[in-house]
């Protein structure tokens, strides 16, 4: 089974109470439940982990480099300014896929239309909501054999 690393970046803890208008109404923990259950479904084995502390969001992502696992990364607002997490990301083997639940890009704030995630990901995919991370898992399910 491909191993598979979710990882959510500062204030995704608060989904569900966070800008509901914005990030909807699903929690971080139930939405750890349904990427582990479409992981399932998926011959995925997933593992969703959240941190609001970017060391060790980049201690993830050099392990993540030194196994070769396929990494589901939403960096949240890191995505937008953190070298440290390009230059980790830089060094993926296995496909990365990036995820935003809102489209940063059609967002009014300038500074979110910027990803320094974006060149080392495999693809993007923004604004689907928390469906988002299933489409990413069947990203990386479709070419798991690859
Ligand atoms: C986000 C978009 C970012 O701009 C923002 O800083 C986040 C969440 C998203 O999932 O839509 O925290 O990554």
């Amino acid at each position: 089974m491909t191993r598979v690393l979710v990882l959510n970046g500062p204030n995704l803890g608060r989904l569900g109470r966070r800008q509901p208008e914005i990030y909807g109404h699903t929690t971080h923990r139930e939405l750890a439940d349904l990427c582990v259950g479409w992981g399932e479904q998926l011959g995925l084995e997933v593992e969703v982990r959240q941190t609001n502390h970017e060391g060790e969001l980049l201690d993830w992502l050099n392990t993540a480099a030194d196994e070769e696992t396929p990494v589901v990364l939403n960096a949240a607002a890191w995505t937008h300014y953190s070298l440290a997490i390009f230059d980790a990301c830089g060094q993926l083997t296995a496909p990365l896929v990036e995820v935003h639940i809102s489209d940063p890009k059609q967002r009014p704030e300038e500074f979110r239309h910027t990803s320094y995630v974006e060149p080392h990901a495999a693809t993007t995919i923004s604004g689907q909501g928390i469906d988002g991370y299933r489409q990413a898992l069947e990203f990386i399910a479709s070419g798991s054999d690859r």
